[in-house]
């Protein structure tokens, strides 16, 4: 797929818009013709294990409601003509060619790109005015949608309303949004979308972990690899313990206990790698049923069989004297730069099938990172 910025160039978004300022970019895609219809989206809304919303209301008359799916089609075959939007994440991985889309922003980490997640609303539909987190490309690929920004706003919520929308909204810019065009928006921009027809915008959801939430993966990593038997033991004390007090070289030994758990050299890497391939993943893999041995992957593909990454993986790798770490949603393996590097290409690339290789390949089937195209081509969820 072509750039997915129209005639910027990417040096002209990374160094003036991204992380910075919103951007509209008319035209990103010329001629965008997406893959999913309306009516496929509303399907995907009554799966079991789509993450669908339906949002109703209007900021005119604050009068919001959401439900979640899955939804029952009938439910959605009664909803009204208008104010009405229905929203589900994750939707590259539920219909993996989508993730040739996502691959197109490779001018950003692949690390970092989240999902994709696709509205479809009736005329006046709108999840209100709010702020994001997460930077984000929100991509117009049928009707009309008008955008409105701010970035200074009060951040007041409007009371008793769980969709965390904005009380006040006066937009500072607005524009129309016809199919192919997309506005990026970097976190904590106001912003504000109404459907001006039956339309449906597909928003490329980024990531980016807080401090707490790496603070509270750390913990939680450190606290299931350190050795059991860690745990404070006193020093001979000189004086006699005052009641109630914790003493100052009590406080030391407390946190040189802690100290000695990040001076772990493992850390950085096995830390990092696992908590980022692993970071707001709604649905952890599942092993096979039945193993596959290096020597049948072999004969598999051989047989012409294609290597297929299971869409609810991530992958991510870091360098580590010459070779790859490479991460699974959690798992760890190593390989070389050039394995790791085919491995997470959209499509995968398949390596050279040498033993290392054939080996790393069917651990990572039998943990459910990948596996092999069966001949109707029907891929797991
Ligand atoms: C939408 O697609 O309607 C909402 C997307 C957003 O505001 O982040
Ligand atoms: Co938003």
């Amino acid at each position: 797929m072509s750039s997915p910025l129209g005639e910027m160039s990417v040096q002209v978004f990374l160094d003036e818009y991204w992380q910075k300022k919103p951007c509209l970019i008319r035209q990103a895609l010329p001629d965008f013709a997406p893959e999913l219809e309306v009516d496929d989206v509303a399907g995907l809304a009554c799966d079991d294990l789509a993450d669908a919303r339906l949002v109703s209301g209007s900021y005119s008359s604050m009068n919001w409601t959401q439900e979640y799916g899955p939804f029952k089609p009938k439910r959605l075959r009664q909803l009204p003509e208008s104010n009405w939007t229905l929203l589900v994440q994750d939707v590259e991985k539920h219909y993996p060619p989508l993730q040739c889309l996502l691959s197109a922003f490779c001018f950003i980490p692949s690390w970092r790109i989240d999902d994709l997640m696709i509205s479809v609303a009736a005329p006046g539909g709108s999840v209100g005015p709010h702020v994001d987190q997460y930077d984000v490309f929100l991509l117009q690929a049928k009707g009309h949608r008008r955008w409105q920004i701010a970035r200074s706003f009060d951040p007041g919520l409007a009371p008793g309303c769980e969709l965390n929308l904005l009380a006040e909204f006066t937009p500072e810019q607005e524009w129309d949004l016809a199919p192919g065009d997309m506005l990026y928006l970097p976190p904590g921009v106001a912003h504000h979308g109404v459907a001006l027809d039956t339309c449906m915008t597909w928003s490329i959801g980024l990531r980016a972990p807080s401090q707490a939430d790496l603070l509270q993966a750390l913990g939680e990593w450190l606290a299931e690899t350190q050795a059991e038997g860690n745990r404070y033991s006193d020093k001979p004390a000189s004086e006699l313990p005052r009641p109630g007090e914790i003493a100052p070289e009590d406080v030391q030994g407390l946190l040189e206990l802690m100290r000695q758990a990040l001076v772990d050299e493992r850390l950085p890497n096995a830390f990092l790698g696992s908590f980022i391939s692993r970071y707001r993943l709604a649905h952890q893999p599942a092993p096979p049923e039945e193993p596959i041995s290096p020597e049948e992957l072999f004969s598999e593909l051989s047989n012409g069989r294609r290597l297929v990454r299971n869409p609810w993986t991530r992958l991510a790798w870091v360098e580590q004297q010459g070779k790859a770490e490479l991460f699974a949603a959690g798992d760890e393996f190593v390989c070389s730069i050039g394995t790791a590097q085919a491995l997470s290409s959209t499509p995968p690339v398949l390596p050279e099938q040498n033993a290392p290789n054939l080996d790393l390949i069917s651990r990572l089937i039998n943990s459910g990172h990948f596996y092999l195209e069966t001949e109707d081509a029907d891929q797991p969820d």
